[in-house]
């Protein structure tokens, strides 16, 4: 972990162009509709004083009238609207957002071009300069920018941002305000354009690989262009220098030859580097600096390759938003992320449905970690009332294309995606737009794929729009994979939507049963509401386009050609509880990590499956289970050895193995009935161990695991836990820098330190030193205390905590729950 941000670290200050300064901090805040606030004279003195990034409705209470949605979940068969509480996270998000900042300049810089960088704004952003009208662009999602050299004065200047978020113009928390970096962008009148780099590798061999730069300059004159590549330890390995006479607008292209190149790949994602610099009568006045890496990538219809070799996508979908802290983008919290979906085995991550912040890409870059850019959630048919579908018309180009033009020089992103789940898929796309997006695409790279996430296959292959993408995903589909190959032969795909099972950690609900049948197409929500809110981690509640993911492997391992999939989703988010809109839920229950980052038992059923470095031995349920003592239970083992056996309280259950294969249960017969039925035990027991009729009896539940030759080579126990007797701080990283954001992991435990399961009590939070609380969550979606105020119930015995370091020094933890206390210094700022 260390390794990675130091790593990260190197590349930040490659990566930023010479003259791009951060503006985060000295901002005014109101979310007060002042209708003109924009002018130089006007007081904001008793605005709030914040930082970005910064997200205006995370802080507020949850309520749920602050979402209602009259909506039709076409996807589910319905045909009447309904009303829908905790959509959008039961958030205040909606609403007028101002921003005021002071930022000078010198007579000199005047001269030249001054740029305002903004990476996300959330959104309809409307930004002033001095009172005057720089620019604006309503899609929240997409990183835009202005020239603004003409509206600044010498000295002070003011840059004001209004931003509006309507009701209903989302499906999920879309987060408010400046939620992502803001920067100057300072240059000489003759530079490299904004973006205007693209770097791509078409020839590779062991020896050398040659490296294709299409560059973009804008100013006057006649000056030299030096391109220079170093790679990952700062070495120059090629350089090239070109006279050029620039009038107005210049393109060029160079093909440079890395010997023995260093490929990024999976495990070793090595990364280049290239610096542009333009000079004027042997001066330098501008520099420009472009990550990028050396891979190639087929796109085959027996799968995916990197580099020649067949790599099968073991993804997830990922929201935005962190949970507990919102929207507001923490690079140290995305790394978060990835690092606990490395450990589950993930190598693809789909930015489900909208553009990431810049830093996320580079993390995947550094990580060695697919990715899919997503462009939109909608085109011009909505599906919220106030959504993209506004803007489609009007904005749609250049929101596509300012998303390749800022990222296409990530290694990572292998496609780039025009759509999810498409409203126009059951017109049959009577506009086309799906030729329109691919050709904007096409426009400007030709080196990576097109796709798009479809939920209705049969609309979307009938109407061929499947066809025009170079590669379709289908979302909820592992039944018909088999079927579609059969069909059109020559489809590329790949599952962009897999899963939909529903489950809260440590929560289980008995009697455990299956039923087969449970989530046929078409008809009416059957998964079972549980009254409190938490279904069970048995894999046996889903959402009715949803399965067990069980289902998906099978498929997937049956119909090897698929490219893989992409599991909904890696982490759970803020809104989206379905299918628990009762006014109680406000964010989802899909993800095999919660919303704080505590794994769920399905994510060692996925680091079994996928994380081909660990040994994975992991059973549930946990064993304190009161109410079912003397009752029969099933219990699950989740492991990558080949046989276990399970013993309760010394008394042996049998050496048991996995049970394959399960195929014809789950194949549909056409096309049209695109989902084949619900989990069954058969599908469970052919990637976990499973036994079925085990008396509960409170003690202990041990799991031995044997290889092959039947030696023993790993144990688990599970004990029942005594009276709560300590509060365990574990903090996640023992050292941060001044400003990241500093995370811990808190456990009730009894006497010998076993975790209390069912420890559902509330604890205060002091937080001092170094850094100051900042938010906390407990993984229950039906916790409705203030995310950002330090008293947190404890959930199934667990919560997390994130501070905020303001300086250097130790940070001082003190958490309490009743008559337990306890405290923690370990993290130190530096
Ligand atoms: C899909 C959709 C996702 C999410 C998911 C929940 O239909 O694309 O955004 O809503 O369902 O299962």
């Amino acid at each position: 972990m260390k390794h990675i941000i130091c790593l990260l670290v190197f590349l930040a200050t490659l990566n930023s162009t010479a003259q791009e300064t951060e503006l985060l901090k000295n901002w005014k805040f109101t979310n007060y509709d002042y209708g003109n606030a924009q002018g130089t004279d006007f007081n904001d003195d008793n605005w709030e004083s914040v930082t970005i990034p910064h997200d205006w409705a995370v802080q507020e209470d949850f309520n749920f009238t602050h979402d209602i949605q009259l909506t039709m979940v076409i996807q589910d068969g319905e045909t009447k609207p309904k009303y829908r509480t905790g959509r959008t996270g039961a958030l205040p998000y909606v609403g007028i957002g101002w921003y005021r900042t002071n930022y000078t300049v010198s007579e000199k810089d005047l001269e030249e071009k001054v740029q305002l960088l903004f990476d996300g704004a959330m959104s309809n952003a409307k930004v002033y300069v001095n009172g005057k009208y720089a620019g604006e662009r309503p899609f929240g999602y997409i990183s835009f920018h202005f020239d603004i050299t003409k509206l600044l004065n010498p000295g002070n200047n003011v840059i004001a941002v209004r931003l509006e978020n309507f009701s209903s113009q989302s499906r999920w928390y879309p987060g408010a305000g400046l939620y992502r970096k803001v920067s100057v962008i300072k240059t000489n009148k003759t530079h490299v354009k904004t973006w205007g780099t693209f770097v791509s590798t078409p020839q590779i061999t062991k020896k050398s690989a040659q490296v294709h730069l299409d560059l973009e300059i804008l100013g006057e004159g006649n000056c030299t262009v030096i391109n220079e590549i170093f790679n990952s330890e700062g070495v120059l390995v090629t350089k090239k220098s070109t006279e050029v006479n620039i009038n107005g607008e210049l393109k060029i292209s160079e093909d440079f030859t890395v010997k023995k190149p260093k490929l990024w790949n999976l495990k070793t994602p090595h990364l280049y580097q290239l610096k542009t610099s333009i000079l004027k009568e042997g001066k330098e006045i501008n520099t420009y600096s472009t990550t990028f890496g050396i891979r190639n990538i087929r796109f085959e219809l027996d799968g995916f390759y990197l580099n020649d070799e067949k790599v099968r996508f073991k993804g997830v979908n990922m929201h935005h938003d962190f949970g507990p802290v919102g929207a507001a983008f923490h690079k140290e919290l995305f790394l978060r992320q990835m690092m606990k979906m490395k450990e589950m085995g993930v190598n693809a991550i789909r930015f489900s449905h909208n553009p990431p912040a810049p830093e996320a890409l580079d993390i995947c870059d550094e990580l060695g970690i697919l990715a899919i850019d997503e462009a939109f959630d909608e085109w011009q048919i909505g599906k919220v009332l106030n959504g993209y579908s506004k803007h489609f018309d009007l904005w749609a180009e250049q929101d596509l294309t300012d998303m390749i033009l800022r990222d296409r020089n990530h290694p990572s992103i292998i496609m780039w995606s025009i759509g999810n789940e498409i409203m126009e898929q059951y017109k049959h796309d009577p506009n086309n737009i799906t030729e329109y997006l691919h050709k904007i695409v096409k426009s400007i790279d030709t080196t990576r794929a097109t796709t798009a996430g479809f939920n209705s296959a049969n609309n979307a292959l009938k109407s061929g729009m499947a066809a025009i993408v170079d590669v379709a995903g289908f979302n909820y589909k592992p039944g018909i994979y088999h079927k579609i190959r059969e069909i059109y032969p020559n489809l590329k795909f790949y599952g962009s939507e897999t899963g939909g099972s529903l489950s809260t950690r440590n929560s289980y609900k008995f009697p455990v049963t299956f039923d087969p049948a449970q989530s046929k197409r078409g008809t009416s929500l059957n998964t079972e509401l549980y009254e409190d809110g938490q279904p069970g981690n048995y894999e046996n509640t889903n959402v009715p386009w949803g399965y067990a993911p069980y289902k998906e492997f099978a498929s997937q391992d049956y119909n090897n050609f698929v490219y893989g999939e992409f599991v909904w989703t890696g982490y759970d988010y803020l809104g989206e509880p379905s299918p628990y809109h009762t006014a109680k839920s406000r964010s989802s229950y899909f993800a095999p990590v919660d919303m704080v980052g505590l794994e769920k038992d399905k994510f060692y059923l996925y680091q079994s499956e996928w994380n081909e470095d660990a040994d994975v031995l992991h059973f549930f349920p946990h064993w304190t289970l009161p109410a079912m003592e003397g009752k029969e239970i099933p219990v699950v083992c989740y492991t990558t050895y080949e046989k276990a056996e399970l013993f309760v309280n010394g008394k042996s259950y049998g050496i048991k193995t996995k049970i394959k294969p399960v195929i014809p249960e789950f194949l549909a017969e056409n096309i049209e009935k695109e989902a084949s039925g619900g989990t069954s035990m058969a599908q469970m027991k052919a990637y976990s161990i499973v036994w079925e009729n085990v008396i509960y009896e409170s003690g202990e539940a041990k799991i031995v695991a044997y290889n092959k030759k039947n030696k023993k080579v790993g144990e688990v126990s599970k004990i029942t836990a005594g009276t709560p007797y300590a509060i365990k701080i574990e903090p996640e990283l023992n050292a941060i820098k001044s400003g990241e954001v500093g995370v811990y992991v808190i456990s009730i435990v009894d006497e010998n330190g076993n975790l209390c399961p069912t420890f559902n009590e509330n604890m205060d939070i002091e937080v001092s030193g170094a850094a100051q609380f900042l938010a906390s969550g407990n993984g229950d979606p039906t916790n409705v205390q203030n995310l950002s105020k330090p008293q947190r119930k404890l959930f199934n015995g667990q919560a997390v905590i994130f501070v905020q370091s303001t300086k250097k020094g130790a940070i001082n933890m003190k958490t309490i729950s009743g008559d337990l206390k306890a405290t923690d210094n370990s993290i130190i700022v530096n």
